[in-house]
């Protein structure tokens, strides 16, 4: 039999990142994924690192995405020289435009909340809106502008995680899907999988809104559910856009290429995942009433995802407290791209009992719901 000291179920952006850091210290690591690397949520985000712009208000979440976020510049770089992949760290920032005069007010305090936070922002009125964005529409009535929120592209951190992970030492298995976790005495001694039984002396459910079923098979009483997200891309020859535009019901997200990623929509508790005609025409009357032009460029793709989601909104990071070596990683919603650099860090630190984290870790405990 096949033995590690730690298998991660699921290879989306959580378990490839718990995988490169676990490897990085050098613990024999496997990665069991039931499909292929990434092809699930991690694939379908379109890598905004809106720290800012989705965790408007302070408290354990906002501070674990701002080190996270810290994180990129350096990662970039690690992983690139690993492995050559490029995960197109882009850092022109993010724009939440106003629509509406209460939305002016809204931004306002928010620029005077993060300011006293500590984190860049500042207020653009329409000209200076449209002077860096001349495609934006002029209907807008200003923006707030967070330098610091870049975007990579989702998938090729997963890719770069992944591979990173392989070449210091870490076994990927894909078309390997866990059917239980094996126990005894109320320890961790292995899993059960496809291709038969593997033997680890400690597991990490990175699963996403899949962990939900491994959590049942062990009478655990947490709750993972989905979010489904629907997205489209279009391309122009001329880039409609430099900066990220951010607002409640719709994103655009400027890539390589002239590529601009529209998202997404919010639909809970469906694991359905085709796209709809009527989630498409909906982001598509909101994405041109922010930048017109959008209705000219040629399509590209739409595609969907499903994001792993909590009761109370927080991820679940950390040990499961009646199995020893069990431990859970997931519930990062709209946020798990932004948030994997730390959660791989985090849950490795977990693994070793050690801490090299400076973040108090009891609001992501997940015996907070038991
Ligand atoms: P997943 O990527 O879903 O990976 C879970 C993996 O586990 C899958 O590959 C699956 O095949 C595997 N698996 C499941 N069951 C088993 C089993 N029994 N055995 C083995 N393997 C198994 N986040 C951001 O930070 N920025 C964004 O801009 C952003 N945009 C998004 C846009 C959309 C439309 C969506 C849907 C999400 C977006 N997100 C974004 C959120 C982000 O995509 C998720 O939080 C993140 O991908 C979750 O990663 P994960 O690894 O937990 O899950
Ligand atoms: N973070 C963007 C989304 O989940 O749609």
């Amino acid at each position: 039999l096949e033995n590690y000291d730690v298998a991660v179920i699921g290879g989306g952006v959580i378990g490839s990142s718990i995988a490169y850091s676990l490897a990085k210290r050098g613990k024999r690591v496997v990665v069991l994924e039931r499909d292929r690397i990434g092809c699930q949520a991690s694939s379908a985000a379109a890598g905004m690192l809106a720290v800012q712009a989705e965790m408007q208000e302070g408290g354990p979440l906002f501070e674990l995405a701002r080190q996270s976020r810290s994180m990129f510049p350096r990662l970039a770089e690690e992983l690139k020289e690993l492995t050559g992949i490029d995960i197109g760290l882009v850092n022109k920032g993010m724009l939440l435009p106003a629509l509406t005069i209460s939305q002016v007010e809204h931004l306002h305090a928010l620029i005077a909340s993060h300011k006293s936070a500590g984190e860049s922002c500042e207020w653009w009125s329409t000209e200076e809106v449209i002077r860096h964005e001349p495609k934006l529409s002029n209907a807008l009535l200003g923006a707030m502008f967070i330098p610091g929120d870049g975007q990579v592209l989702a998938p090729k951190l997963t890719q770069a995680f992944a591979k990173s992970a392989i070449m210091l030492g870490a076994e990927i298995k894909e078309y390997t899907q866990v059917h239980g976790i094996q126990c005894s005495q109320h320890a961790v001694v292995g899993v059960h999988t496809n291709q038969g039984d593997i033997m680890c002396d400690q597991v990490v459910v990175a699963a996403g809104v899949w962990s939900h079923g491994i959590l049942q098979s062990m009478n655990l009483p947490l709750t993972v559910f989905p979010v489904k997200g629907e997205c489209f891309a279009v391309i122009d020859h001329a880039p409609l856009l430099q900066a990220t535009v951010f607002t409640d019901g719709c994103y655009l997200v400027p890539k390589r290429g002239g590529r601009l990623v529209i998202g997404a929509t919010v639909q809970e508790h469906t694991f359905d995942k085709r796209v709809s005609a009527g989630g498409i025409a909906t982001l598509m009357e909101r994405a041109t009433q922010l930048l017109p032009d959008i209705a000219k460029a040629e399509w590209d793709k739409a595609w969907t995802g499903l994001r792993p989601q909590t009761p109370d909104g927080i991820p679940y990071l950390g040990r499961v407290d009646d199995i020893e070596g069990m431990y859970l990683a997931t519930g990062h919603y709209r946020n798990g791209i932004l948030l994997s650099p730390i959660t791989g860090e985090i849950m490795a630190d977990l693994v070793e009992g050690r801490s090299t984290i400076d973040l108090d870790l009891s609001a992501f405990h997940v015996a907070r719901i038991a």
